[in-house]
């Protein structure tokens, strides 16, 4: 089993969001038996919520479902865990830095760093933003899970 872990900063926004989408993509692809799916926060303000309203209506108009995920926050333990550990920002990419444990390194991505001309980018975080917010972010995330799963075949299936 591949496991891949998307971390935001409240895991209500951008990381449920990641995470329903890369799911849908793992079904189409009839994946689902070969690569799990999570997400987490690096900040702990929102655990156990389910996701924003505004980021699980967005997603249910795509048919991605986000209803069932409950909000965790990382810990230098998900670096043992999962294969993939997805950023969705620089800031969060900085804070899973400081808790991977040494040799980890390699497990730790940026997401847009799978999306083709968006590399280097950040998901920007919605959360205090309009609902136009919650389109971009889709649009990218769907951008990163092709590339990210074009990564995952290579490398692991
Ligand atoms: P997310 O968005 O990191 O995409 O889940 C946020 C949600 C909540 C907060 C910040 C970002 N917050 O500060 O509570």
């Amino acid at each position: 089993m591949v496991k891949v872990l998307f971390v935001c900063l409240g895991n209500i926004c951008r990381s449920p969001t990641a995470e329903g989408v890369f799911r849908a993509v793992l079904e189409r692809e009839g994946l689902a038996g070969r690569v799990e799916v999570s997400s987490a926060g690096t900040g702990n303000w929102h655990v156990g919520e389910p996701p924003d309203g505004r980021a699980v209506r967005a997603a249910r108009r795509r048919g991605v479902d986000l209803s069932a995920i409950r909000a965790r926050q990382a810990g230098a333990g998900d670096f043992g865990r999962f294969d993939y550990i997805v950023a969705m920002d620089g800031d969060n990419r900085a804070m899973l830095a400081r808790l991977c444990p040494k040799g980890a390194e390699h497990r730790l991505h940026l997401c847009l760093d799978f999306a083709p001309g968006l590399e280097g980018g950040d998901v920007p975080d919605p959360f205090y933003g309009g609902g136009d917010g919650f389109e971009a972010v889709l649009d990218m995330i769907e951008r990163a899970a092709e590339g990210l799963l074009a990564d995952i075949r290579r490398k692991h299936l």
